[in-house]
């Protein structure tokens, strides 16, 4: 299955999951909360891409920041918009940049469990740190590589590989060096990062998922 179709299947699955998160013990959204707690205060203005049902930024809702969020599917939306947690959201395929919001817009972005639906993210990248403050944070995560993984593609100069899922849709991998050379390219420090595993089912561990979760600061003046 490619990429384009990870919306439709979000639109599939969005009536069950928030449910199906629950049920597989899969909390990335609140690893990354508890990462990025020290950094935001209320009344900041954070983006969501790939906000879904919401799950990651209700938590900053909790502490009253504002939440801005951009999906492609409507369907995910609906549920977020049912929540009534957002300021605005915005129906928007991530592949279409420019992103739709102008230049440091935002204190701060997020987003939780949507760039491994990317194969290179230097364009994403770049642009979301267009859009956040000077000082602000991205706190993303990505499928990370095994160190076995690693290994094996050290001499691959892509950094990424694709994979399949046992869900049916095929993801991408992307090496920490890769990560790090592009924060590094956009004049942005890492804060922390941390790995953790994601339950791809509800009932064994055979199909655990390696992450890792970055926070990252974004210190350059405008088009610097
Ligand atoms: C695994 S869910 C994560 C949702 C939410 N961030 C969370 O933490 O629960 C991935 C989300 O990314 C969205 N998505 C996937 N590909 C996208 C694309 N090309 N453009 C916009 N959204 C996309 C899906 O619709 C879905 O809502």
């Amino acid at each position: 299955m490619k990429i384009k179709d990870t919306i439709s299947v979000h639109d599939q699955g969005a009536a069950q999951y928030d449910k199906q998160t629950h049920d597989y013990n899969s909390y990335g959204h609140d690893v990354l909360f508890g990462m990025s707690f020290e950094y935001v205060k209320p009344r900041d203005c954070l983006l969501d891409l790939g906000i879904g049902t919401g799950l990651a930024s209700r938590l900053f809702a909790k502490l009253r920041l504002n939440i801005y969020g951009c999906d492609g599917s409507i369907k995910m939306l609906k549920m977020c918009e049912s929540k009534a947690f957002a300021t605005e959201l915005k129906i928007f395929d991530l592949h279409d940049t420019p992103l739709p919001y102008s230049d440091s817009f935002f204190d701060h972005a997020i987003c939780c469990g949507v760039l491994h639906f990317f194969d290179d993210l230097e364009i994403i990248l770049k642009e979301v740190f267009r859009i956040i403050k000077p000082g602000g944070i991205f706190a993303f995560t990505i499928a990370a590589q095994t160190s076995a993984e690693a290994a094996a593609t050290r001499n691959d100069s892509k950094g990424y590989f694709e994979t399949p899922t046992p869900w049916g849709v095929s993801i991408f991998k992307h090496s920490s060096r890769y990560i790090s050379n592009l924060l590094q390219d956009n004049g942005v420090d890492i804060l922390k990062t941390q790995k953790f595993l994601i339950r791809g089912g509800p009932e064994d561990d055979s199909e655990d998922m390696l992450f890792s979760a970055f926070i990252s600061c974004n210190k350059n003046p405008v088009g610097g």
